[in-house]
């Protein structure tokens, strides 16, 4: 995964979707029904009696590819419980063949789809202190929009899910949409040029070592 050079995010779309803020009204007033799959209910019902802990801080890194960001944030976050979630098994499975940074035990890596974990840890009344969601898919070609998460039908879990949100990504225009979805959502945030002096994740270690520049949108979201 880290030795191709990485190419830069290439897109037909010249700024935020004309349709974005449209699209994100209409994610905020209709709740997303769809059905959860059972690889996921099974999933959170296993992680649940560990985030029931009284007073711990949660932290999620949602989309945490091989999960060696879960690991640094473990220990950026002794006190809190760090869960990295992500849909890919291949990816996941790679942790311990050379992804674990350092020996904090308070994390864990759930294999999940984001779309209904975020609904489930929202309907089990769980909050966040904090929320990372480092390089996700761009999905750069405008028809994809809704496949963007700030664009995606399981948006409005992200914000009630609350927490200081933090979205890192090599596209520029991910993060402004972002920054403009929460904005459609009343939320202010800060978008900013990120550098990764020492990377967390092979994503951002491939684009630093291609010399991408890298961008993050910040917000505090409180609970809704
Ligand atoms: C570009 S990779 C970034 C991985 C990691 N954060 C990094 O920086 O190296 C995006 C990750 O998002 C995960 N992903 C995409 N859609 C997902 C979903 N619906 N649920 C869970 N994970 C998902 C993919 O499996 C992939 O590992």
């Amino acid at each position: 995964m880290t030795d191709q050079p990485s190419r830069l995010v290439l897109s037909a779309q010249g700024g935020v979707h004309p349709k974005l803020a449209e699209c994100v009204a209409r994610h905020l007033a209709h709740p997303y029904l769809k059905p959860y799959a059972a690889h996921t209910l099974r999933a959170f019902a296993e992680i649940s009696p560990l985030v029931e802990q009284p007073d711990r801080p949660l932290v999620f890194d949602s989309c945490c590819g091989v999960g060696e960001s879960t690991a640094w944030l473990a220990k950026a976050h002794p006190e809190a419980l760090v869960i990295g979630i992500d849909k890919s098994i291949h990816r996941l499975d790679k942790h311990e063949r050379g992804y674990r940074p350092g020996n904090a035990d308070n994390y864990r890596l759930v294999r999940a789809d984001l779309e209904d974990f975020w609904r489930l840890a929202v309907a089990a009344g769980w909050t966040l202190s904090h929320h990372y969601l480092l390089y996700p898919n761009p999905w750069p070609k405008p028809g994809h929009l809704q496949r963007r998460w700030h664009a995606s039908p399981v948006f409005p879990a992200v914000l009630r899910l609350g927490g200081r949100l933090e979205v890192r990504s090599n596209w520029r225009l991910y993060i402004e949409e972002f920054a403009a979805a929460l904005s459609v959502a009343g939320i202010p945030s800060a978008v900013e040029p990120w550098t990764a002096e020492t990377p967390v994740s092979p994503f951002e270690r491939k684009y630093r070592d291609s010399g991408q520049a890298l961008w993050r949108c910040v917000a505090d979201l409180e609970k809704r």
